[in-house]
């Protein structure tokens, strides 16, 4: 009677751990690389693997030149820092190598088109200049939407465009501060004074869908989203075009050629060939574009004005 019960629970228990043992073999846990820790997506190469402190350099030559208004501010170690909360997730690490590089330099074309102060004219072409700034210069206006009861702007604190991927307007410095667990509303001059919680907002924003039920600019970009019939009618493929009209909205797509949106391509092309990958693994023209998208229902909020 007793000895029966055993066996049972015996054969129980050796069925419970053949089951997580397989589990835990297609869930593989890796801890490879000091910046991709307990995830399966640490297991395959990590950023600072294939892309390194020279090409970070390399992409951002002139963000240190004497005109450039964030002398100092940002560096390679801030990014590789920031991203290491990230890359557990997928970011940067999904997808094999060319996939890897090339989220690496979507995302950087983002933030590099959105800090640049190049022109026509500038040294080095209008491209070399990303990271030029950390913060909107000549705000016009305080960036406070007064009757928000869940995030009330502070006295005397400004909600102007702060940061890699700028942030704007109380809420969204509220949004934001809860997701990277900092008083960002009471503090919003944090995403001016440390580039690693800058990169961290950046990163956290493509990595996170910005309204319900729709997907990340990382989803879209790595292949996770699969576009619905809906989806196909807009003309939304998944790639670059999309990761645009998730984060920009109209500011950004459905309008044609126009320059904001060209001017975003031209980084994410740029950083394609400065990394080795080259221009011509960015995709087809419509995965690259958004000219022609029609908006994702309902569109992303106004987080950035440039
Ligand atoms: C790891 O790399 C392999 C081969 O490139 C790839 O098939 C796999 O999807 C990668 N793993 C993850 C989690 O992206
Ligand atoms: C910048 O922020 C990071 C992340 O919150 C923190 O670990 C680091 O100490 C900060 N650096 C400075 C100089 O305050
Ligand atoms: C698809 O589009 C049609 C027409 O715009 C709309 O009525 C319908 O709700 C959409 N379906 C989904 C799942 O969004």
């Amino acid at each position: 009677m007793g000895m029966k019960v055993v066996v049972m629970l015996m054969v129980i228990l050796a069925i419970i751990t053949l089951m997580s043992s397989n589990v835990n073999a297609k869930e593989k846990v890796c801890s490879k690389n000091w910046d991709c820790k307990n995830s399966k997506f640490c297991c395959n190469e990590t950023i600072s693997d294939f892309f390194q402190a020279y090409q970070f350099e390399n992409l951002f030559s002139k963000r240190n030149a004497p005109v450039a208004h964030a002398v100092g501010f940002w560096d390679y170690h801030s990014f590789i820092t920031a991203s290491s909360l990230y890359q557990p997730l997928g970011f940067g690490t999904t997808g094999g190598h060319l996939m890897q590089m090339k989220e690496v330099a979507a995302f950087l074309g983002h933030v590099g088109s959105k800090t640049s102060c190049g022109y026509g004219v500038a040294t080095g072409g209008p491209l070399a200049w990303g990271l030029c700034y950390n913060r909107e210069m000549s705000p016009q206006q305080s960036y406070c939407k007064e009757d928000d009861y869940k995030y009330p702007c502070t006295p005397g604190a400004e909600y102007y465009g702060r940061g890699a991927l700028p942030v704007y307007w109380n809420a969204n410095y509220g949004i934001m501060g809860e997701a990277l667990k900092l008083d960002l509303l009471n503090h919003p001059e944090y995403l001016e004074q440390n580039a690693t919680v800058a990169f961290q907002a950046a990163i956290y924003r493509w990595m996170t869908p910005l309204k319900r039920k729709q997907p990340s600019a990382h989803d879209v970009f790595v292949g996770n989203w699969k576009p619905t019939k809906n989806d196909t009618l807009a003309k939304r493929v998944p790639g670059f075009g999309a990761t645009m009209n998730l984060l920009y909205a109209d500011l950004t797509c459905g309008q044609g050629d126009i320059d904001p949106m060209n001017n975003i391509i031209s980084h994410y092309q740029y950083y394609l060939d400065l990394m080795g990958v080259g221009r011509e693994e960015a995709g087809t023209h419509e995965e690259l574009s958004c000219a022609e998208q029609e908006l994702f229902n309902p569109p992303a909020p106004a987080y950035s004005t440039t």
